[in-house]
């Protein structure tokens, strides 16, 4: 595992920006495993910038996201797909049939699941996944539970997720209850992971993920056992 301490959240972007970028010009054809919520954004910002410039080159690249909320009608502005499509797809030359997130508004989400790991497989797995870390050690939408769910699988969110994520919401009870997300088995084959946790709040499970026991009651705490794991953490104190 390497451990890399950010100055500030600007460098914790570009650092992270640096590895992705070097693994599309080294594989302009790799499978980009993305990630949503407020860490990776400057990473995404930061690809945008070296993109403009001609630096590197999204055509060939294909995504899959972690993860979706079950339920959010398409289209709506706090979809993990609309975010994506505004953060990052909409500003570079990705090819938007080469973008895959798991579709939480389907009848028969099991089928969903099934379907989301198959295309992962085909895909031939990820090459690199980008990862931030929930307040309670989730990673995708994983949370702390008895047992590591290997495959992609319906979680129902847990209070402090639920709380997390009202910030992008008009309140807490329009955020959705349930999501669809990518199990710890595709996460764990990636080749390379990279871990993006910015903020002090988020000094103790880091802490714990990276040095405690490893257990899915801290579900990122597996990231222990992987062999490519790179984290840049951007926090006052040092881990
Ligand atoms: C959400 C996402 C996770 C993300 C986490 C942390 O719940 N499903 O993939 O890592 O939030 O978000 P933030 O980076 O905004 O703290």
């Amino acid at each position: 595992m390497k451990v890399i301490k950010a100055k500030d959240y600007a460098d914790l972007s570009r650092k992270a920006a640096n590895i992705i970028s070097a693994q599309v010009i080294m594989n302009p054809k790799c499978v980009l495993g993305l990630a949503t919520g407020s860490s990776p954004i400057g990473t995404y910002k930061q690809l945008i910038e070296w993109y403009n410039k001609d630096d590197v080159d999204f055509s060939g690249v294909t995504s899959v996201n972690l993860d979706e909320y079950v339920g959010l009608p398409e289209g709506h502005e706090q979809s993990y797909r609309s975010f994506m499509e505004e953060t990052f797809f909409k500003h570079i030359n990705i090819n938007p049939a080469s973008t895959f997130l798991p579709d939480g508004n389907v009848e028969d989400l099991e089928k969903e699941c099934a379907r989301y790991d198959n295309l992962i497989t085909d895909l031939g797995g990820i090459d690199i996944q980008i990862l931030g870390l929930g307040h309670n050690g989730h990673i995708g939408f994983n949370e702390p539970d008895d047992a590591f769910e290997k495959m992609t699988n319906i979680v129902d969110l847990g209070e402090t997720t639920i709380q997390a994520n009202a910030r992008f919401f008009a309140s807490e009870e329009e955020v959705p209850k349930k999501a669809i997300t990518m199990g710890i088995r595709a996460i764990m084959q990636a080749k390379k992971i990279i871990l993006v946790v910015n903020g002090n709040d988020k000094y103790d499970i880091l802490k714990k993920a990276l040095t405690g026991a490893i257990t899915p009651h801290v579900p990122a705490s597996v990231l222990q056992l992987h062999a490519d794991l790179t984290v840049i953490y951007c926090c006052d104190q040092e881990i």
